[in-house]
């Protein structure tokens, strides 16, 4: 069967370190406060950087780890809901830094934090159809561009990061056996940032103020349920049982929202991956920048089933099954 199979992982997050002790400076909050209700430590903030500078970084990190040439990728796929421009996509310009091949398809999808699993889903039935033979796929965010610094109930939350698969088309039982999106945009108040274009001279309208909102209680309870029936969803699809789990790598946004999915499926702690304590809630970036600390780590092996789950603005949720 024609599978997608993830063959090089990259990821780049900024150098720049801030603390919650850093943070505690800016708003009333407390490393204790931030460390408990979240398990974040620190988080990698831009400086400078542009959101395709991050995306080709983590791209071209993960073209070497492939051993595979820009000019070998016939598709560029970039979840992102902080891009550099309302157009050209940041997909356009990673295929420009990167050289891909020319006339390469290139597009960005907008979830959110789920953005990198419906971006590995879109890739996924490129692939599989036959249209494309070898795909980029990446998730990039630049959160600290659209919080609101003066509100401590979001800005301790997120950071920056990038995080890219090269996917490619191969008659294998190996790759991504399932990959599931879901919405419901009734609830799209829960989580946004308005704001992206302006109202003309003509219109009576209130233009956003552009900054991150979110019911964070709501958001955590929904967050729960959503991604604990995406992965029964991408179990189910391919046949496996909880046990068969060998590295669950959920969105990185809360401990304790990664701890209550754990402990329904009875997962032991060494088969989750956590690291948020050093990034915070990079959004689209956070599962593939976790993926590839997870291969560098030697975490993941040939055979293993990974599991990835996701939840975001939207809203947004979404789950994917690969055999390593
Ligand atoms: O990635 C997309 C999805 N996003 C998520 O999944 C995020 C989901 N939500 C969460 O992770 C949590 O709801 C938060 C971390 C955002 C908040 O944690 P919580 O345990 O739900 O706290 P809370 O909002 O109920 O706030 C508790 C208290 C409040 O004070 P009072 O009203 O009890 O006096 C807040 O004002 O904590 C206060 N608070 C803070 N205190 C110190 C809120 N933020 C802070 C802060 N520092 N940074």
């Amino acid at each position: 069967m024609l599978r997608s199979r993830i063959i090089g992982t990259g990821s780049y997050a900024p150098k720049r370190a801030v603390t919650n002790l850093d943070i505690a400076k800016l708003v009333e909050t407390s490393d204790e406060w931030i460390t408990t209700r979240t398990g974040i430590k620190e988080r990698r903030l831009a400086d400078g950087e542009t959101v395709s500078d991050m995306a080709s970084k983590a791209g071209k990190a993960a073209l070497k780890a492939a051993g595979v040439s820009a000019k070998d990728i016939d598709l560029i796929v970039v979840g992102t809901v902080t891009p550099e421009m309302n157009f050209p996509s940041t997909a356009c310009f990673v295929q420009a830094a990167l050289g891909a091949k020319p006339g390469a398809g290139a597009f960005d999808v907008s979830a959110a934090c789920s953005g990198f699993l419906y971006a590995l889903d879109a890739a996924d039935k490129y692939l599989r159809s036959g249209s494309c033979k070898r795909a980029l796929v990446i998730g990039v965010d630049v959160f600290s561009r659209l919080v609101d610094w003066s509100d401590r109930s979001t800005c301790v939350l997120f950071g920056d990061g990038a995080g890219a698969v090269v996917l490619s088309a191969e008659k294998s039982s190996h790759g991504v056996l399932s990959s599931h999106i879901h919405s419901d945009g009734r609830q799209w108040e829960m989580l946004y940032a308005a704001g992206a274009v302006k109202s003309n001279p003509f219109e009576k309208r209130q233009d956003g103020p552009g900054y991150l909102k979110m019911n964070g209680n709501e958001t955590f309870k929904i967050a729960v349920r959503t991604m604990g029936s995406a992965i029964t969803e991408a179990l189910e699809a391919s046949g496996l049982a909880p046990g068969d789990i060998s590295l669950l790598i959920p969105h990185q946004a809360n401990m304790r929202i990664i701890n209550a999915i754990s402990e329904r499926l009875k997962l032991p702690e060494d088969r989750v991956y956590m690291n948020l304590e050093k990034y915070g809630n990079t959004s689209a970036g956070s599962i593939p920048l976790a993926l590839d600390e997870a291969v560098a780590d030697g975490r993941v092996e040939a055979g293993d089933i990974i599991l990835f789950v996701a939840f975001g603005g939207g809203l947004t949720w979404a789950s994917a099954a690969v055999r390593w």
